[in-house]
């Protein structure tokens, strides 16, 4: 069973007269342990395909199914489940909480799932180490580098252990040596750790080395997809 499928998934924006068929009767099946990366143009429907898949937007058409349950229907507290414990998300701007340290920004997850102090303490100190960043525990995103906030952007994701890591263009505000590090980090956490990795990326040519699958989208469809 795949751990996510969707099946003719759509999503169409409509503002005023004007309506965007964002995402067009998308069909994928990512299977446990593989790292997908969806490649495309400005505006071709990537981010909206994660969005779906993370929980963040409902599809206007189509269904999703994660690990054999079906997203779409679901009930907003079932969403916000998902969103915590079976996805992680990474994104390119980073998005950590500006006012509170590295360690900090990791142990939030924990927090909200009610994770008991003594052991979130514990399990944030080893997610930290896990992406290199023991020397920065105290260090506020504001001084932080891009590569090490990215850092802390997967550790945090993954603190809740999900099954899938989504990664919108993680390396988008990266320099190309520091961005090799990051997918370095990615593909690591596949390959050692067998986590299901989706991953936006503009560059081919990195996914082309790191990925199992490559779906390229156009204009929200589905143009092809590459397998190994
Ligand atoms: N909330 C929204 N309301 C209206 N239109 C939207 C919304 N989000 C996205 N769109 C439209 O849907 C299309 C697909 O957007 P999406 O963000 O998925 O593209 P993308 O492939 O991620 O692009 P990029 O590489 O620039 O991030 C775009 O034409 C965009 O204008
Ligand atoms: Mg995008």
């Amino acid at each position: 069973m795949p751990i996510i499928k969707t099946i003719n998934l759509s999503r169409t924006y409509s503002k005023k007269d004007i309506e965007v068929n964002a995402l067009n009767s998308a069909s994928i099946e990512i299977h446990e342990g593989e790292f997908v990366s969806i490649v495309g143009k400005s505006g071709s429907g990537k981010s909206t395909l994660m969005n779906l898949i993370g929980g963040l937007d409902t599809p206007t058409q189509g269904e999703i199914f994660f690990n054999g349950e079906k997203l779409n229907g679901m009930t907003r507290k079932q969403l916000a489940l998902h969103r915590r414990f079976s996805v992680g998300m990474i994104f390119q701007s980073f998005n950590l909480i500006p006012t509170r340290n590295a360690l900090e920004n990791i142990k939030l997850p924990l927090i909200l799932a009610g994770i008991p102090r003594n052991i979130q303490n514990k399990k944030a100190i080893e997610l930290i180490e896990m992406v290199g960043l023991s020397g920065r525990h105290k260090h506020y995103p504001g001084e932080l580098s891009g590569g090490e906030s990215q850092r802390v952007a997967i550790a945090r994701a993954l603190a809740n252990s999900p099954k899938v890591l989504l990664a919108d263009e993680p390396t988008g505000n990266l320099d190309s040596v520091t961005s090799e590090e990051i997918i370095g980090h990615l593909s690591g956490l596949n390959r050692g750790k067998g986590l299901t990795v989706l991953m936006v990326t503009h560059d081919l040519e990195t996914a082309e080395k790191v990925s199992d699958k490559i779906i390229q989208l156009a204009d929200g469809k589905i143009v092809n997809i590459l397998t190994k």
